[in-house]
């Protein structure tokens, strides 16, 4: 079916979350005419769930004895030696501006009465550093504030909008954008950049802290469009969602790692500490660490319940008002935090990889960029540390409405007439099986064998399709995800970060790189 409307902007940004937000009103300012363009609702993504906070050093912490260049150091020591320095020390860096910024568009953080923002600690992280809005809330209130910022500043905005496709010149440069609008239609919005903010993939699992539209769907695209990905095989489970029961299934809520740095400690059914013994920080281990410990203590230890383990926070005083998002959820499951131990088990969580990019957002593709979590730009490594995301959406942000407006200004891209464009076909392979097999074999703990069983159900039970729904657009990303995915992981013969190879449980010094992937549009590396 071949585009039926156009529309032109100078620059698209796809995704309404932190980062796409942010460069959003960043190149507005810069003068740009810039098109929002998200497949669901401006607040359904991926941001207005987080919790824990923003990392980021400011002044006044120099006092009490941080730093940036310990912030620097943790973040380096969580990504378990695959994070690019230059990138981590860059965003870092930025941190505070970056704050700054975002609270003069109007988010309001938790302050104490001498008006200094709050500090709390989550895993990885040498000092209370995580400034948080609303207790457990931070990312609500930063969607919301970047949110109303966008429609106050008449940033236009298209939701219900699902990107297809790129579209490109015949010489590869990227000039516009295939979308279906909100009744299936498919149409052209043409412009010399495309920015990526479409967040995660957590959907390829079938439990994960993140909302529905989380499926890959920036990743596929860049690749479909010929962008490298990298280290794509790390994806980052969250040791503590709430545990709802057996076959819990798609978004879990989050118990946000802050509770554990204000005392709560992981227990088993016999009252045990998980992490006792496992690392010198406990339960406050880099998440990796923490994950991985629980997954052991499910499967092994006389204590763990198969499934999950228990979030003793009995001594927290202030649940209910430090924690409210926490609080509730756990009320809704008839658990009262300062009396029961919080049933929790890990799910997947965070895409440390992504689309190969600068963090100035410019990807190997003329015209396209990334930023966010769909963005690989080294901070993460193999393990993203904790509340490092909402900070690099926002400096990235910003950094890229910038590298995109200067790229324009230089000429470097140059808007070619759009050329006819008609939907394409993709492989897609069923959800709920696809979902499955990466749950059991691609995982917390993977081998061999596992991951070879995920490439062969891919192999045998994907059907080219044409992208005419949403569903499909998001189930063909799923796929493409889910082959990069595994390609990577076969290929990493270690254990490192988020990738936990039972059959590999070293580190290995050869392996300290990251793996690049390119994949043929139909996903055959
Ligand atoms: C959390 O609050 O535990 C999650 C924060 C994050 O993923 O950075």
């Amino acid at each position: 079916m071949a585009a039926r409307w156009e529309a032109r902007a100078d620059l698209i940004v796809v995704g309404t979350g932190v980062a796409g937000l942010t460069a959003a009103l960043h190149a507005r300012e810069l003068g740009l005419r810039v098109l929002v363009v998200t497949k669901a609702a401006g607040d359904d993504g991926n941001t207005r769930w987080a919790q824990g906070g923003v990392a980021v050093v400011m002044e006044d912490q120099h006092d009490a004895g941080d730093s940036v260049a310990r912030h620097i150091e943790d973040t380096l020591t969580a990504g378990a030696g695959l994070c690019d320095a230059e990138a981590v020390s860059a965003i870092i860096t930025d941190g505070p501006a970056a704050v700054a910024r975002l609270r003069e568009r109007g988010a309001v953080f938790d302050a104490r009465p001498d008006g200094l923002l709050e500090r709390t600690r989550e895993g990885g992280h040498s000092a209370f550093r995580v400034v948080h809005a609303g207790g457990d809330a931070t990312g609500a209130e930063v969607e919301r504030a970047l949110l109303k910022a966008t429609v106050d500043g008449r940033v236009p905005l298209l939701e219900n909008h699902v990107a297809v496709d790129a579209v490109k010149t015949p010489l590869g440069a990227v000039c516009g954008l295939l979308v279906l609008d909100g009744n299936g239609v498919p149409g052209v919005l043409s412009a010399p950049a495309v920015l990526l903010a479409t967040g995660g993939l957590g959907q390829m699992y079938q439990a994960t802290s993140n909302p529905s539209v989380a499926t890959g769907d920036g990743l596929a695209l860049a690749l479909r469009a010929g962008a490298l990905a990298a280290d794509v095989e790390f994806i980052q489970f969250h040791p503590t969602v709430l545990y709802t029961g057996r076959g819990a299934r798609g978004r879990c809520p989050l118990v946000t790692e802050a509770v554990r740095g204000e005392g709560a400690v992981l227990v088993d059914a016999t009252g045990a500490r998980v992490m006792k013994g496992v690392h010198p920080l406990e339960d406050l281990a880099p998440r990796d660490v923490v994950a991985a410990a629980i997954t052991r203590h499910m499967a092994s230890e006389p204590g763990g319940v198969d499934d999950h383990v228990f979030l003793d926070a009995t001594s927290l005083h202030d649940m209910a008002s430090r924690f409210p998002t926490v609080y509730a959820a756990c009320v809704s499951v008839g658990i009262d935090p300062a009396v029961d131990p919080i049933p929790v088990a890990p799910a997947a969580h965070f895409a440390c990889g992504g689309v190969v990019s600068s963090v100035d957002g410019r990807t190997g593709v003329t015209g396209l960029y990334a930023v966010g979590e769909v963005a690989r730009t080294g901070l993460h490594g193999a393990n993203r540390l904790a509340s490092n995301s909402l900070l690099e959406g926002l400096v990235c942000g910003t950094r890229a409405a910038e590298a995109i407006a200067a790229d324009q200004a230089l000429g470097l891209v140059i808007p070619a007439r759009t050329p006819d464009v008609s939907l394409p076909t993709a492989p897609v392979a069923d959800r709920d099986l696809l979902q499955r097999v990466m749950s059991r074999y691609a995982a917390i703990g993977r081998d061999a064998e596992g991951l070879a069983v995920v490439g062969s159900v891919l192999d045998v039970s994907t059907v080219d399709k044409q992208l005419e729904s949403r569903e499909l657009v998001e189930d063909a990303a799923l796929t493409m995800a889910a082959r990069a995915l595994i390609a990577a992981a076969q290929q990493r013969t270690e254990s490192r970060g988020c990738h936990v190879r039972t059959d590999y449980t070293s580190r290995s010094e050869a392996w300290q790189r990251s793996q690049l992937v390119r994949l043929t549009p139909t996903g055959q590396p």
